[in-house]
């Protein structure tokens, strides 16, 4: 498949990236943890989905502290994933099966047991001292300013053998990188190189919001409208502590870096940002991120209005030319399944995969997978041990393949639990099922590849209810209707002119016939119908 068509379409544009956690998608070695060559045994998973791109995360040397986002060798395997040559081979075989690979980039950070570090915390004058961030303690001995750790409590770490503080965006055991330190900038582009090299497709770069700091080291204020829902790092108002204007200068240079290749791969930030700040992040003149993640579905209520709202204001806000994209979970948020109840997640999957932008699914969403209630004894997340309520575990646990011990997952005892319901829910049982989430999934993403009008097209708002949410995409004369309903209960569609044919409905008992005589929507039913020629609803 060509990287870019005449069109300078980029394979993403119209392409579905699909989230792998690779600690929970399939062992290979019965030691709990899933690993590289348990991907490769389930590509066949994702082709039969028909997605275009497996981002993993980090598969890198680590000790593990945060479960990988603490990189101790950004140029080799971590044991517990397997080897160079899994690596390779994974890659190849992606390939071969018409899949893209992107790996995780962890700029921000590395492991205190980084060879960097512990170079730089062996004395203040080692060269790599300044790779990191060290400062004085204040006068009365306390940390050289308020600013908070993601994962709760302060930023700050005192290294008793020289004396002074380093900063951690996250925990103490990922002290953040200097990236004003030249030396840094070059050794990290110098990461991303190697990965191009070896053919990778592109980088999802992981935190990049906190790339940088105030050089001041200025006090964040306290946020007056922090509540207990709320994280501990969102006590303050993190003004100095994150997004600084200096980021962009670093995200240019990645950038560079990506396009130095023919075929120009590709970077996805993750910053959990305000729209209006996100949209800096594709850069000036679009020299940012090809795909600043938009988390945005992930925290707005669940409700039409409110996503209406969501939509407009996102797609306003869009720079000339910078591409959307949604995201409805990750291993980092409540699943969706259980944000929304089981029945919604099928309106979720609609709305995902029938909006105008790059589409990115979390593993597991795709069977209908929800949070697994962890008990206390078994909590392996630090944010999860630091923060109880906070953690990130029930997103993590094993996928479900089939209803054998385990789910299929391992043949021994899984790093986390299983879900309850896995041998009902899985993909296996699925697979025969044309009414389970997993046919829905394969069904829209079809859907998504043959009508050009759902990957490309513009997006309209047709109208938002209290009830339903409806939308128009549009590729020339190709009109599509995008209705959804929200509600347990029927929904007329009022004023359909002319009579729209039914393409595809979410509910599997939904009679085609008898939508053009009457337009309504079942309960919790979501449809895509025909608009041709042009027009529009009216109400
Ligand atoms: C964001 C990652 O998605 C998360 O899992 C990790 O803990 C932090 N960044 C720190 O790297």
């Amino acid at each position: 498949m060509p990287s870019r068509d005449a069109g300078d379409n980029f394979w993403w544009r119209h392409g579905v990236i699909y989230q792998i956690y690779p600690r929970s998608f399939q062992d290979s070695n019965a030691d709990g943890i899933g690993d590289l060559q348990g991907i490769l045994r389930r590509l066949d998973h994702l082709v039969s989905l028909r997605i275009d791109a497996i981002w993993i995360s980090p598969i890198y040397a680590s000790p593990m502290a945060d479960f990988g986002y603490d990189v101790s060798d950004h140029r080799a395997i971590d044991p517990i994933f397997g080897t160079m040559e899994d690596f390779d081979r994974l890659l190849e075989e992606a390939h071969r099966k018409g899949l893209k690979v992107i790996l995780d980039y962890v700029p921000n950070h590395t492991s205190d047991l980084h060879p960097w570090f512990i170079e730089s915390r062996a004395s203040r004058h080692n060269p790599k001292r300044d790779w990191y961030v060290w400062r004085d303690a204040r006068a009365d001995g306390g940390p050289p300013n308020n600013w908070t750790s993601e994962f709760g409590g302060p930023a700050w770490t005192f290294d008793e053998s020289t004396g002074q503080f380093y900063f951690h965006a996250y925990l103490p055991e990922q002290p953040d990188l200097n990236w004003r330190n030249p030396e840094v900038v070059a050794a990290m582009l110098d990461v991303l190189r190697f990965w191009f090299d070896r053919g990778v497709d592109g980088f999802r770069v992981d935190a990049i919001h906190h790339l940088f700091e105030d050089e001041q080291l200025r006090d964040d204020p306290v946020n007056p409208d922090w509540h207990d829902g709320l994280p501990p790092a969102r006590q303050l108002l993190r003004i100095h502590s994150m997004d600084q204007p200096e980021v962009h200068g670093a995200i240019a240079l990645m950038r560079g870096a990506a396009k130095s290749y023919a075929d120009e791969r590709l970077l996805i930030g993750e910053a959990y940002l305000p729209i209006e700040r996100l949209m800096s992040y594709y850069g000036i003149a679009l020299s940012g991120f090809h795909l600043p993640f938009n988390f945005h579905l992930i925290s707005t209520p669940w409700k039409p209005k409110a996503i209406a709202a969501l939509i407009d204001e996102y797609e306003a806000a869009l720079p000339q030319g910078g591409w959307p994209n949604w995201v409805l979970g990750n291993h980092d948020r409540s699943r969706v399944a259980t944000r929304v109840g089981p029945e919604q997640a099928r309106i979720a999957a609609m709305l995902l995969l029938t909006l105008r932008g790059t589409p990115t699914l979390y593993q597991g969403d795709e069977i209908g997978m929800a949070d697994v209630p962890i008990p206390r004894r078994l909590v392996r997340d630090p944010f999860g041990k630091n923060a109880p309520g906070f953690g990130r575990d029930p997103e993590r646990t094993p996928m479900q393949w089939d209803a054998s011990r385990h789910a299929g997952f391992s043949a021994s005892e899984p790093w986390l639990p299983v879900a309850r319901d896995f041998a009902s829910r899985n993909v296996e049982r699925q697979s025969s099922d044309a009414g389970s989430m997993l046919s829905l999934y394969r069904a829209l993403i079809a859907l998504r590849r043959e009508e050009e009008a759902l990957a490309v097209g513009s997006y309209a708002l047709v109208y938002a209810s209290d009830n339903v949410l409806a939308y128009e995409r549009r590729l020339g004369q190709r009109g599509l209707l995008v209705a959804l309903n929200f509600d347990d209960r029927f929904e007329e569609l009022e004023s359909l002119s002319p009579p729209a044919r039914l393409l595809f409905s979410t509910d599997p008992a939904r009679e085609k016939e008898d939508f053009a005589r009457a337009p309504k929507l079942n309960p919790n039913e979501g449809i895509v119908a025909e608009l041709t020629p042009p027009k529009r609803l009216g109400r």
